[in-house]
């Protein structure tokens, strides 16, 4: 069943690999039977009528929100802002005249977004909840839900349900256009089922995943993760991921913000995985290696094919520029789950942890 290991050892390692059938299943179940996307008239009114979005959310789906805001902006072309919820909670920023609020969270019961929700409906704003779990507190109380359809996420360590809020987010995004009358030419649906398959090829590749694990995050007390634009939101997920389940200390970094003080820390064989996914900054992101590369960095980089040069270490099957976030997430989880492993941490519970955070 959805909740047995089976013959896995972990159930981080079960999840990463049911992605691809998450995807397919998201889109089965955003699709009608002429194979347009299925969402409720409510939520296309209530994102129609908001003149802006505030995301709010907390760790792995803040980042997803991240990614969420460049669709929604990119394709739909509704300006968007995403909120730390415990900090939205205690200092929240002037709101435009027609917000919408929307809420991601696998389980629906994050006390700080939680918290948020509360008042926002004290002020009688419109509110959508994206969540795994339906039933759960955020999904009852919000005027709206939507769905990820991820299947029971066992792991603390979110995987799947943060492809799937993204998923989710580029399903949205693209109706709005839609809704909009917006000339789009992303179909999100076209494109997920692309991901899908590219997300199969990474998942089948844990035998190279794992060495990069070996060579470079057995001894080391640190590690960086530096890309740029869509990138960037996926490095700070990849950091997360490290560091929560093999406490090596971990962070993401925009790629251009190196010389403005962090590679001062950069010694001889200092890790940094880089992401290299995005065409528009790919020559920059090679530019930021180099100055890590001579710092004496130990340079560890996921590309995507056509952008890849000599010496990738990881190159992603061709997926649409906006999605990359599904593809190139899932060799950052997979080095992570075999570094926790190695340095005999326990992946699936890591310490000081919970898996849904109900106290503020
Ligand atoms: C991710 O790996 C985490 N363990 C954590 O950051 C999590 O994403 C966060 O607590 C939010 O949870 P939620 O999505 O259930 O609201």
């Amino acid at each position: 069943s959805d909740t047995e290991k089976g013959t896995y050892a972990h159930y981080m390692l079960k999840e990463i690999d049911e992605q691809p059938f998450v995807i397919r299943n998201i889109i089965q179940q955003y699709q009608d039977e002429q194979n347009e996307i299925k969402l409720s008239k409510d939520i296309r009114k209530a994102v129609g009528n908001a003149d802006r979005i505030y995301i709010i959310a907390a760790g792995t789906s803040y980042h997803a929100g991240l990614v969420g805001k460049e669709l929604l902006e990119k394709v739909a072309g509704i300006p968007v802002e995403v909120h730390i919820a415990s900090e939205f909670l205690y200092n929240q920023p002037l709101l435009s005249e027609k917000p919408l609020f929307i809420f991601i969270s696998q389980s629906g019961e994050t006390a700080d977004s939680r918290g948020v929700l509360v008042n926002v409906k004290k002020a009688g704003l419109p509110s959508v909840t994206i969540t795994n779990v339906p039933g759960s507190t955020l999904d009852r109380e919000a005027d709206f839900a939507l769905y990820t359809y991820a299947g029971p996420e066992i792991a603390v360590a979110s995987t799947k349900a943060y492809t799937a809020q993204m998923a989710v987010l580029s399903i949205l995004a693209m109706d709005a256009a839609i809704a909009k009358g917006i000339d789009t030419d992303f179909d999100a649906i076209h494109e997920l089922s692309i991901v899908a398959n590219a997300i199969e090829v990474l998942t089948d590749a844990k035998d190279e995943m794992e060495q990069i694990a070996r060579d470079y995050l057995l001894e080391t007390r640190n590690a960086f993760f530096i890309g740029r634009g869509f990138d960037y939101h996926v490095v700070q997920e990849g950091a997360l991921k490290l560091k929560e389940i093999s406490y090596i200390q971990a962070e993401g970094f925009a790629g251009g913000e190196l010389k403005h003080g962090t590679i001062a820390l950069i010694e001889d064989g200092t890790p940094v995985i880089a992401l290299a996914t995005q065409q528009s900054v790919n020559l920059n992101i090679r530019g930021n290696l180099q100055e890590v590369v001579s710092r004496g960095a130990n340079p560890c980089v996921v590309s995507m094919d056509g952008l890849n040069r000599k010496g990738d270490n990881v190159v992603i099957p061709k997926v649409h520029d906006y999605l990359t976030p599904l593809a190139s997430v899932i060799p950052l989880q997979l080095i992570s789950y075999y570094a926790a492993l190695h340095r005999g941490c326990d992946v699936d519970k890591p310490r000081n942890l919970a898996k849904s955070v109900t106290v503020e």
